[in-house]
């Protein structure tokens, strides 16, 4: 993801989620977070979904994904998930942990094809709702 993609994924943003990221919050992730990967799927000049993780300690962990809601199930999602777990390994990470709402259950069967267990709760953690989020992991060893 470039600075001049961030337009476009704010459309996926707001598209994708009740709660949607701000501009100057993908600003700040690709110009002052070191720690942060973001890729987007693009179809032509099209940006129809995007991924990003924050890399640290050897723990990758899942910020965001989402896919326009008119370009589902048609594999945009999978791309996206292998990209940063190829680029988590090469940057030696042991891990891979998201949360995800309770709720989401779309969103967790898609975790659970690439293996993704849950493994923890935190409680009322979406301050929108009070919803709890499942805490899904994912080891590479
Ligand atoms: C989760 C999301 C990114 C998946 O993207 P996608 O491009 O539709 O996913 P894919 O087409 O690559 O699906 C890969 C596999 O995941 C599973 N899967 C995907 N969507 C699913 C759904 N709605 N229900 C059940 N399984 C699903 C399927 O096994 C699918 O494989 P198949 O198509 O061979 O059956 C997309 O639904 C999305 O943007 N949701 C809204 C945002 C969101 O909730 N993000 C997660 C926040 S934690």
């Amino acid at each position: 993801m470039m600075l001049d993609d961030i337009e476009d994924v704010l459309v996926v943003e707001r598209d994708a989620f009740q709660m949607p990221w701000i501009r100057q919050a993908f600003m700040n992730e690709l110009m002052k977070n070191p720690f942060a990967y973001y890729l987007v799927a693009a179809n032509q000049e099209q940006i129809v979904g995007y991924c990003g993780i924050w890399i640290a300690l050897y723990e990758a962990h899942i910020t965001n994904i989402a896919v326009l809601s008119s370009h589902r199930h048609q594999g945009v999602g999978r791309l996206l998930l292998q990209g940063m777990i190829r680029r988590a390994l090469e940057l030696e990470a042991i891990s891979m942990t998201l949360e995800v709402r309770e709720s989401n259950t779309d969103a967790q069967s898609f975790y659970k094809t690439f293996g993704f267990k849950k493994s923890g709760v935190k409680k009322g953690y979406y301050t929108d709702n009070c919803e709890d989020a499942w805490i899904m992991r994912l080891a590479f060893s």
